[in-house]
């Protein structure tokens, strides 16, 4: 996922190079597949209301049953993790484009110019979308290997004087993810069409 080369250069539209796309569109595929197998998941204990709780229809899940939703998301988790590896290595060659910087935010609240103010909003929106993954890895590492990475489970403890487990906490936390990287995603989405519309979208994944 590439903040589009057209916000910070304004001018004639121009294509990513097919490598970037091909990236582009097999993280989204690994993406989609991490979400409908951990819903799958979701779906044999849901964490919210036990095992008679809220389902998620199976349009979105992957896996048919327990077993074979963690085989797609253990199958895929290293993908997941390398392509998030790799695409955070290409994004600090680029930081100075792509991440968030001190002035975004200020930008976004005061800058009477529309364009400025569009391209600090990507990239905050692009700098919590890579927050957002990598917090999902972590967290999924934590219910992955629990006795290993126990120090991971434990920054999870805080809402134990409250009554609620750790582990509960670390499944609402992992869970949550889906609903804000769908968010930041359709933001992301949503700004480059503002920009360039679907030959934007196009140029970007296909
Ligand atoms: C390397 C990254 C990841 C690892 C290591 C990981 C690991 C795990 C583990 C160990 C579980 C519990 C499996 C079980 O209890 O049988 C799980 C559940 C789940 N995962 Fe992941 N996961 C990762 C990434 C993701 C991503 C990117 C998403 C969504 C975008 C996701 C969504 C879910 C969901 C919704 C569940 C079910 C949560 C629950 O009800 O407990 N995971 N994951």
């Amino acid at each position: 996922m590439s903040v589009p080369s057209a916000v910070s250069a304004p001018g004639p539209l121009r294509r990513n190079p097919l490598w970037t796309r091909a990236f582009h569109a097999f993280n989204l595929l690994v993406l989609l597949v991490m979400a409908a197998s951990g819903l799958q998941i979701y779906n044999a204990n849901p964490v919210f209301g036990g095992r008679e709780g809220a389902t998620v229809p199976a349009l979105f899940t992957l896996g048919g049953w327990l077993a074979g939703a963690r085989d797609w998301h253990f199958g895929f988790m290293g993908l997941y993790a390398a392509n998030l590896g790799l695409w955070t290595c290409l994004l600090l060659q680029r930081r100075h484009r792509r991440l968030a910087a001190a002035g975004d935010l200020g930008t976004l609240r005061a800058s009477g110019n529309a364009p400025k103010r569009r391209l600090a909003a990507h990239r905050i929106t692009y700098t919590l979308m890579l927050i957002v993954l990598a917090f999902s890895l972590i967290s999924g590492l934590a219910m992955y290997k629990p006795a290993q990475f126990w120090w991971l489970v434990s920054l999870f403890a805080f809402a134990e004087p409250a009554g609620h487990p750790s582990w509960q906490v670390l499944r609402v936390c992992h869970f949550a993810t889906i609903p804000a990287i769908a968010l930041l995603l359709a933001v992301h989405v949503g700004l480059s069409w503002r920009i360039g519309g679907l030959r934007l979208l196009r140029a970007m994944v296909f």
